[in-house]
């Protein structure tokens, strides 16, 4: 019977296509559900990265935190906030669809609904060029943020000082 079922296969070479396909699927599913496993989430992977201390930055220091420098961390601002987003590496990520955000000041990006890397300027940007629909659609991307993820400070514009958060660096001091 499974010798008979076997010559079927091999008979035609759209069988053996065939099975190839399900085979490389099944492949890719074991592989992609073992990812998954606890042993692998309880290994340093980005999802248990500690809770950053609370810090401003510039965008010069936002840039380190774009999921490959660094510890793999991903931050991402949003009109002048801060946002951990490393749990959501699908999306912003190495390969992800918006991975052009990771360590970016992302509010022209979400203003205008577009994914063009001319949508970040290496200066800081004010924004002021934006219509007013731009900035409310920011906004709201913004309270989704604020919802989804944990803010860690303020991005600085030129100048601007960073503000020294005494009760994290306390809770930082603790831990050691
Ligand atoms: C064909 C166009 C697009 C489709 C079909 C699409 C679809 C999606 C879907 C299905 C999600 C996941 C929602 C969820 O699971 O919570 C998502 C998330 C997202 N989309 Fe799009 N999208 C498109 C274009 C864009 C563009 C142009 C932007 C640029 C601003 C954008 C920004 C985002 C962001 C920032 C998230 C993630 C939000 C988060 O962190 O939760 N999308 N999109």
């Amino acid at each position: 019977m499974a010798r008979r079922f076997f010559d079927d296969v091999i008979s035609s070479p759209v069988n053996i296509f065939l099975v190839g396909l399900i085979c490389y699927f099944s492949y890719k599913l074991i592989k992609k559900d073992s990812t998954k496993s606890p042993a692998r989430k309880n290994s340093k992977s980005e999802n248990d990265l500690a809770k950053m201390p609370k810090q401003d930055f510039t965008l010069e220091e936002l840039k380190q935190y774009d999921g490959i420098k660094s510890d793999g961390r991903i931050l991402i601002g949003v009109l002048g906030k801060v946002f951990d987003v490393s749990k959501a590496k699908d999306f912003y990520g190495p390969g992800g669809p918006y991975s052009v955000f990771a360590g970016r000041d992302a509010s022209r990006a979400l203003g205008t609904f577009s994914v063009d890397k001319s949508q970040f300027k290496d200066e800081y940007d004010d924004l002021s060029d934006l219509k007013s629909s731009q900035m409310e659609s920011i906004k709201e991307w913004e309270m989704q943020f604020l919802e989804k993820y944990p803010l860690v400070g303020n991005l600085l514009r030129p100048g601007e000082e960073p503000t020294v958060y005494e009760e994290e660096s306390a809770e930082v001091k603790k831990q050691l």
